[in-house]
C-alpha cells in the first residue's frame, strides 16, 4: 500500500482542502438575490415540468434532494448534464444562472428538524470514537478519509443517516468517490477521489494521504461502486448503539438554521 514511488506528484500542495467542504459549494448558497433570480428561472425554464412548487409534474418532485442525501455539487450537475434516457434536457445556461436555481431549490427544500431519539450521546460519543472516528472528523477532531461530520444532523433526516450507517454503498456521499488505481509496477492503492482531469488523479488514499497521479503512469483506475465505509450491521453495532450514535451526532449539530 505505501506509495513511495516516482510517478507520485506533489503532494498536497494542490488546492483541495481536506474537510467536508471538499465538494464544489454553491457561491449563493443562502443569498436572496441568487434565490429570487433562481425562482425565476425556475419558473421559466423548469416549473413546466417539475411543477410551480416544485412538488412535481410530468418530472420528479425537487423539493427533497437534500433530504435524499443530495447536495449542491450533484444538484447542479443533474441541471447541466440533464438525464440520460429523459427527458429531462441538459442546459447550457452560465454557472452563475444554474447555481442560483440550486440556490433556489435548496431553499424550498423542506429538511425537517433532526429526530435526536432517545439515545444516550455521551455512550454515542465513545462508539463514534471506537468506530467511526478513524475517518469522520467532528468538531475538528477525527479523520478525514470520510465527509466531516459535525454538522451532518443539519443536513440530513434521521432515516438518511441511519441507512448511510447501515448500507454506506446504497447512497453514496458526493465528492468520496471510491477509486481503485493500479501503478505500472501492479501495486494497487484504494482511496477517494478529490480531483480528476483528463492528466490526472487526486486521491486520499486508505491511509488519509492526499496523493496525486499522473494518469500516463497508471495502469489503470477503475471508479468502484462500493464505499469505503464499511457496512455497520445489526451484529457490529445494535440498534441501541445506533440510538446512542444518532443522539450524539444530533448534539454535535452546529447550527440548524445555516443548512437549508
Ligand atoms: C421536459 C421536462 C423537464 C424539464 C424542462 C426539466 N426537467 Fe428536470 N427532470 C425531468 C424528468 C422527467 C426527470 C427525471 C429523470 C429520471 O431520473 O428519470 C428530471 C430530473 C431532474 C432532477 C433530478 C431529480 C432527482 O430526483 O434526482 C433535477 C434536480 C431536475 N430535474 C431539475 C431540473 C431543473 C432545475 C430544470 C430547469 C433548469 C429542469 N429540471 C427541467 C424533466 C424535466
Ligand atoms: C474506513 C473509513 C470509515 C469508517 C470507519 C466509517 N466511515 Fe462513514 N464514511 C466513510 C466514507 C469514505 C464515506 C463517503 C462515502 C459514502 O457515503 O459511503 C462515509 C460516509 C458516511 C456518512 C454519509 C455522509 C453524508 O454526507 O451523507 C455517514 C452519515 C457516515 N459515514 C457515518 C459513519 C458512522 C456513524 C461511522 C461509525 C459507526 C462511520 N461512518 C464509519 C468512511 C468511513
Amino acid at each position: 500500500m505505501k506509495s513511495t514511488l516516482s510517478h507520485v506528484l506533489a503532494i498536497v500542495c494542490i488546492a483541495v482542502p481536506l474537510h467536508a467542504g471538499a465538494q464544489v459549494s454553491n457561491p449563493f448558497e443562502g443569498d436572496a438575490r441568487a434565490i429570487r433570480a433562481g425562482e425565476r428561472l425556475y419558473a421559466n425554464r423548469c416549473a413546466a415540468c417539475h411543477g410551480a412548487d416544485g412538488k412535481g409534474a410530468t418530472g420528479p418532485d425537487v423539493t427533497m434532494l437534500w433530504l435524499e442525501g443530495t447536495n449542491d455539487e450533484a444538484v447542479f450537475d443533474t441541471i447541466r448534464e440533464g438525464v440520460d434516457g429523459a427527458v429531462m434536457p441538459p442546459s447550457f445556461a452560465p454557472d452563475e444562472e444554474l447555481w442560483a436555481m440550486v440556490a433556489y431549490l435548496r431553499d424550498i427544500s423542506t429538511v425537517p428538524p433532526f429526530d435526536a431519539g432517545d439515545g444516550d450521546a455521551e455512550i454515542g460519543r465513545e462508539i463514534f470514537a471506537a468506530n467511526c472516528g478513524e475517518c469522520h472528523r467532528v468538531n475538528g477532531a477525527g479523520g478525514t478519509l470520510g465527509p466531516d461530520l459535525s454538522n451532518i444532523a443539519a443536513v440530513r433526516s434521521r432515516e438518511a443517516l441511519i441507512g448511510s450507517i447501515r448500507d454506506p454503498s446504497a447512497a453514496m456521499a458526493l465528492g468520496y468517490r471510491t477509486v481503485t488505481l493500479v501503478a505500472a509496477n501492479g501495486e494497487r492503492i484504494e482511496g477517494v477521489v478529490k480531483g480528476e482531469d483528463a492528466f490526472s488523479i487526486q486521491v486520499v488514499d486508505t491511509d488519509a494521504r492526499l496523493q496525486g497521479y499522473l494518469k500516463a503512469n497508471l495502469r489503470r483506475f477503475v471508479h468502484e461502486d462500493e464505499s469505503l465505509m464499511p457496512r455497520f450491521g445489526r451484529l457490529r453495532l445494535s440498534e441501541r448503539e445506533l440510538d446512542d450514535l444518532l443522539a450524539f451526532l444530533a448534539t454535535q449539530r452546529v447550527d440548524a438554521s445555516a443548512a437549508h
